[in-house]
This record gives structure tokens, sequence and C-alpha cells, in this order.
């Protein structure tokens, strides 16, 4: 496994298409409401990615090894769907909750990141799904705060694990995050599991997504027969939020914050500065 370091060229390129991701959940968050589809919020997002932003959305035709190419330009999970859900004709309604997750590539560099919504708003969602996404994104959080030169990428996973499962959930294993640069998913491979001091030290200049999936059941997953959605095998609720990270000579800068980026949760205001 090689770990790219990013130049300072190239970090300033993922800064943008960072921030360009994360621009794309604040322009769609209005529209994330009872009723819609979410082939509209595709469509929505694939026209200010590719007519206001200029970029091109990473997911459109993308095709790893063993897949069919992606069809839409964002995913859509929702409920116990756990990522990779693909857009079609199916309204949101009251009570779903639901994750968007968007690549934008800029200037050749990719940007990714995803948040979870409350469709219809937090008292129409159960105190379980409203419970699963805070704690997912207390683990996401939690997960950056371990990153500074010299941690181990086994800190991420088992800073995510251990908040997760002292909650009584369980994270995702098949799914991790990833080295990402030019290239949507390069080495290394983040783990939202495992133990401390274990994997390859943390080094300034590099850039990877922390993007903890956790189901309210069980962890086990099954794939749908569109070859791409996932779901829990238990069909228990899951949740997911991603960040894309630099390791800074200091610690760890965050490239997909914007202006709708909902603050840092309480839990890691004495680790982070
Ligand atoms: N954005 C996802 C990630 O965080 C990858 C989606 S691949 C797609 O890694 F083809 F489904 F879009
Ligand atoms: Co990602
Ligand atoms: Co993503």
């Amino acid at each position: 496994m090689s770990v790219s370091i990013k130049t300072p060229q190239e970090i300033e390129k993922m800064r943008i298409a960072g921030r360009l991701g994360s621009e794309v959940l604040d322009y769609i968050t209005p529209y994330v409401k009872p009723g819609v589809t979410t082939a509209e919020l595709d469509r929505l997002c694939h026209d200010y990615m590719v007519e206001v932003q200029g970029c091109v959305p990473a997911p459109l035709n993308y095709c790893p090894p063993g897949y069919k190419p992606y069809p839409k330009s964002i995913c859509t999970s929702i409920n116990h769907q756990v990522c990779h859900g693909v857009p079609g004709d199916k309204a949101l309604k009251k009570g779903d909750i639901v994750n968007l997750d968007i690549t934008v590539i800029k200037d050749g560099y990719h940007g990714d990141t995803s948040r979870m919504f409350l469709v219809g708003g937090d008292s129409n969602c159960s105190i379980l799904a409203r419970r699963l996404c805070q704690v997912t994104y207390e683990c996401l959080w939690l997960g950056i705060a371990q990153v500074r030169p010299g941690a181990h990428l086994g800190d991420i996973g088992h800073a995510i694990q251990r908040h997760a499962e002292s909650n009584g959930f369980s994270v995702v294993r098949e799914f991790c995050g990833h080295g990402i640069g030019a290239n949507f998913h390069e080495d290394p491979q983040v783990l939202h599991y495992g133990k401390r001091d274990t994997g390859i030290e943390l080094k300034p200049g590099m850039i990877f997504t922390i993007e903890p999936m956790i189901n309210a059941g069980k962890a086990a997953i099954s794939e749908l027969p569109d070859g791409w959605t996932i779901v829990t095998r238990d069909r228990s609720l899951s949740a997911q939020w991603e960040h894309m990270i630099l390791v800074t000579d200091s610690g760890v800068e965050v490239l997909t914050l914007s202006a709708g980026s909902p603050a840092r949760p309480d839990i890691v205001a004495s680790l982070l500065p």
C-alpha cells in the first residue's frame, strides 16, 4: 500500500474541491422535503455541479472493477440503505432519514462529503433515528479528532467503533474511508473499526475520507439486485456522515466545510483546537 503525500499545489486544489462538494449539500438542503423524489435531488445536484460550479459529478458512470457504471450523479441512501443508494422515482416521506453523498471533480481533483437529513424535521423522526444520526456524526468527529502526524490509522477506527458500540450500534465492515486526490478512491483504506496503534502512521500531506456507516441493528449488509445499493441485512436503520481531511504539520484540517456545514459536536470540544 502506498499512500501519496500531496504537494502544496494539490492540497490547494483539494481545498477548493472539498468546499465545492460541501456547497452542493448546502444548495440541496432546502429541497430535501417530504414528497421530493431522489431522482429530482439528483437532477438538481447534477445541474448545480455542472452549470453553476463548473464541476464534474464523480459518481456518474463511475465503474470500479466488478461493478457496472453508476447511473446517477449523487448517492441517496434512505433508512435501512447503508450507502450507494441509487436515486429513483421514490418520494421521500416525513420521518425518513436520508444520506446524500456528493463527490465533485474540479480541476482534476475530487471533493467527497456526505450528510444525513431528517425528512420533515427532527420532530417527525423517531428517537432512534435521531440518536443514530447524532451518534454517527459524533463517530465521524471522534475519528477526525484522532488525526495528527504520528497517529495511526487504527486510532481512527478504534475511536469510531468504541463510540458506536457503546451506544448499542454496530459498524459496517465492508466499506471504508479512502485516500482521495486525482483519483476517487486511493490508498489507504480507512477502516471504521480497529485497534489503537495499528495500521500505517499518518504523515503531513496525506488526504483521506472518514465516512462511518453505523447500523441501529446488526453490522451485516446485503447488496440489492441493482448492483449498487447496500442495505442492512436485518433492515435496521443505517446512518453515515463523511468528511475529507488533510493531515497537517500540527494536526488535521477538514477540507469539506462550507457555510452550511453543521457545527462540530460538543463531544470533540476538548479534543480539537
Ligand atoms: N461517495 C462514495 C464514497 O464516499 C462513493 C460512491 S461511488 C458511486 O466513497 F459510484 F456510488 F457513486
Ligand atoms: Co468517500
Ligand atoms: Co462519498
